[in-house]
């Protein structure tokens, strides 16, 4: 495996595809027990501003499993309130900045995660309500810890990217294709009544563009990813032997699919708007939900979904309940594939 000792993992562009072919390598030899990452006496704080089952509980039991600790804070209950802005006289809610938190959990352990999207919580936080997606997909309070950490800085799923899913995904396809280079990969939107962030798609389109699969992104018009993050996306398949193709047309999409996802996501152009985009979205609602008549129209496809899903609403009982439901492996490997970033993170 490349070395890749020391770094942070921000983003699902962080490490190259071939870095990722090692990762996941990495990954299928932990999970079969052919190897142990290094992780003996290591501490990973891990710092949640948003709920989460599978993030927190895959990445405290890899720590666990391998002799290492998590130390799971809840941002704002179990801590103080952070500031990651310059200049600010801190006289209002928040009693801490990241130029003293980040070097302070950096001497206390040997890794930072950090869950925090402003549009989870929408409707809670003041931050978010009427912020435009340009704004919080800076990620700025995750760019700026990273700035002043002294260990490497992993990222729990931010406005922008959820790097740690894209890997389970890749590694759940591996397992399912054998060989996922050239398969046809359908990500599809899904309607949902509310509006959630576009990082999970961000990192599942890219996990599917290193495997060089034959990418459709499949949307209602007003409902695509980041421009450059779908750029960024084909660049990488097509140098993987892939495609990537966008598309409304879900008949056309199912045909020859070895792989659906599906995944619910809110319209750029409405960030921090969510009643407004819950109007115009209700007529897609009947449409845009994975029942079994759509997987039907597939090669066989194998359904992935992230978790947590909405029953009936986003995908149906009978898809979920079928054998090509693979969501509760693809929930599994994000356990092999956290013990591997930390594993492969872990300074030697
Ligand atoms: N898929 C995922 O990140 O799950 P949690 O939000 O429960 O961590």
């Amino acid at each position: 495996m490349n070395d890749l000792a020391g770094r942070d993992l921000l983003s699902s562009l962080d490490f190259t595809p071939e870095e990722v072919r090692g990762l996941l390598a990495f990954a299928h030899d932990i999970k079969h027990g052919r190897v142990r990452p290094a992780l003996a006496g290591k501490v990973a704080t891990l710092l949640f501003f948003n709920p989460s089952v599978r993030t927190r509980v895959s990445c405290e039991s890899a720590l666990a499993r391998f002799g290492g600790t998590g130390i799971t804070l809840a941002a704002g209950k179990d801590t103080w309130n952070f500031e990651c802005r310059e200049g600010v006289v801190m006289d209002g809610g928040t009693q801490e900045h990241v130029r003293e938190l980040a070097p302070v959990l950096s001497r206390m352990g040997h890794f930072v995660g950090i869950r925090k999207s402003e549009l989870i919580t929408v409707g809670l936080d003041p931050a978010a309500s009427g912020a435009s997606y340009a704004e919080l997909a800076k990620d700025e309070f995750l760019q700026r810890f990273t700035e002043f950490a002294e260990v490497p800085v992993i990222n729990l799923e931010s406005n922008r990217w959820h790097p740690l899913q894209g890997l389970a995904d890749a590694m759940t396809i591996q397992e399912k294709l054998a060989e996922p280079r050239g398969k046809k990969y359908v990500l599809t939107w899904t309607w949902h009544p509310k509006a959630l962030p576009v990082a999970t798609p961000h990192s599942q389109l890219m996990a599917a563009a290193d495997l060089g699969m034959r990418v459709t992104l499949l949307h209602p018009d007003g409902f695509g990813l980041e421009p450059e993050v779908v750029r960024r996306a084909r660049a990488r398949a097509e140098a993987q032997g892939g495609s990537l193709e966008e598309s409304d047309d879900i008949a056309a999409a199912m045909k020859g699919a070895h792989v659906v996802c599906a995944k619910e996501w809110g319209a750029l152009a409405l960030y921090g708007r969510p009643e407004e985009e819950r109007r115009q979205k209700e007529a897609l609602r009947q449409t845009w939900i994975v029942d079994a008549d759509k997987l039907r129209q597939t090669d066989d496809a194998f359904f992935l979904h992230c978790l947590p899903v909405r029953r009936n609403v986003v995908v149906a009982d009978a898809v979920l309940n079928s054998q090509r439901s693979v969501v509760v492996q693809q929930a599994e490997n994000r356990l092999w594939t956290a013990a591997a970033v930390f594993g492969a993170l872990a300074a030697r």
